[in-house]
């Protein structure tokens, strides 16, 4: 389901961005010869956009520090933020780490190949020190994308990708986003369709018995109990850090996910938000609900889904159609629904884009 939008004058076509653009960058399907092609650039220290089931990834080989530059040099990347390393197995992974402990592997045996980012001891001796960004640690994932895995064999070495996005801005979630912030600046983007999940994997850190959600995501804290007791959610998951706060990931101070419009996240009961917001809205003021809220207004509104999946996988998308709506502001309706579980990934996201710009009428 994509988000709809009730202003009838503005109804937009999906993907709008590249439809005009002349394509620098190509737009490759997923076929062997292609694949190929891809790991060849990959070996020659190239960057190459490409799919996976949460967000599309800017990928290099993980090993080699001149292509790992080249994607904080196309993205605007701080250099302090690490990259996450994809592997296509437990093979490659035992290679980045000397980790072996019981929690960490029941994680993985549990959720891999999937959403789930572990971070653990980095073996330093081959991974780029610019993947580390000066941490001991390195963040590892098992993505479930046939694409990205058929590739990472082909290619023999790790692929370091954080999320397909120019820095700050909403990640991508099809193969036409990649192309919009990158065309002419990578030379290629692999064709996956639309990432099934939609929001980004969820980040762990496991110390001893015990494992810290460092980035909420489609692997909730409950799933996570299921497999370790001990699970809690790091301090800046859910609020602002202070300048001093100890970081426990670097992303988690730096500004994200916002398009250019102001957002305002608004936490309420719906009948709280349409008296708050109503009177507000025009053709550059707007807001975004669940799907079956929107008949509560006459015009300016978005939908993004009727259930927390939906919502997921929609809510990079909504972001971007707010930039090409040129729209100023937008109010999102935030519920108790957003709280926890799959809620919590979506929240977490949406208090970046506003840059913690919250109204609360839920005590
Ligand atoms: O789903 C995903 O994880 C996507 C796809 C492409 O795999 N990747 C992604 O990467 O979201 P990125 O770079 O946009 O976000 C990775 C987050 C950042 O907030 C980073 O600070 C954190 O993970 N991270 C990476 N390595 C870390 C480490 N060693 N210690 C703590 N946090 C780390
Ligand atoms: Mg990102």
């Amino acid at each position: 389901m994509r988000p709809s939008c009730r202003n009838r004058k503005n109804r937009l076509k999906s993907n709008k961005g590249v439809g005009a653009l002349k394509l620098d960058t190509k737009l490759l399907k997923p076929t062997f010869p292609n694949l190929k092609f891809c790991a060849e650039l990959l070996k020659s220290g190239e960057i190459v956009g490409v799919p996976t089931e949460t967000v599309y990834g800017l990928a290099a080989n993980a090993f080699d520090d001149g292509a790992v530059l080249k994607i904080f040099k196309a993205k605007g990347r701080p250099h302090d933020n690490p990259i996450i390393c994809h592997v296509n197995g437990l093979e490659m992974f035992k290679s980045l780490t000397c980790e072996r402990s019981q929690v960490l592997f029941n994680l993985i045996d549990r959720f891999w190949p999937g959403p789930l980012t572990v971070v653990v001891e980095a073996n330093v001796a081959n991974l780029s020190r610019f993947v580390l960004a000066g941490l001991s640690t390195v963040g590892v994932r098992f993505s479930s994308s046939n694409v990205l895995n058929e590739l990472i064999g082909l290619c023999g070495f790790p692929l370091a990708a954080p999320s397909a996005n120019l820095s700050k801005k909403p990640s991508s979630t099809n193969a036409t986003h990649v192309v919009a912030d990158f065309n002419g600046k990578i030379p290629a983007v692999l064709e996956g369709g639309q990432c099934e999940i939609g929001v980004e994997s969820t980040v762990v850190k496991v110390e001893r018995n015990r494992c810290v959600v460092l980035r909420p995501g489609f692997i909730t804290v409950n799933m996570l109990k299921s497999v370790v007791k001990n699970v809690e959610l790091s301090a800046g998951v859910v609020q602002e850090l202070q300048q001093n706060d100890v970081v426990e990931s670097p992303g988690l101070k730096h500004r994200h996910y916002s398009p250019k419009a102001e957002v305002v996240v608004v936490r309420s009961e719906l009948s709280d938000f349409v008296s708050y917001v109503s009177s507000k809205l025009n053709e550059k003021v707007w807001c975004v609900v669940a799907d079956g809220e929107a008949d509560r207004f006459s015009n300016f509104v978005l939908t993004y889904g009727k259930n927390l999946a939906e919502q997921a996988k929609n809510l990079f998308f909504v972001l971007r159609r707010v930039d090409d709506l040129k729209i100023d502001k937008v109010f999102f309706r935030c519920s108790a629904e957003h709280e926890s579980e799959l809620g919590l990934a979506i929240y977490n996201r949406l208090i970046r884009a506003a840059n913690f710009n919250i109204i609360n009428f839920e005590s």
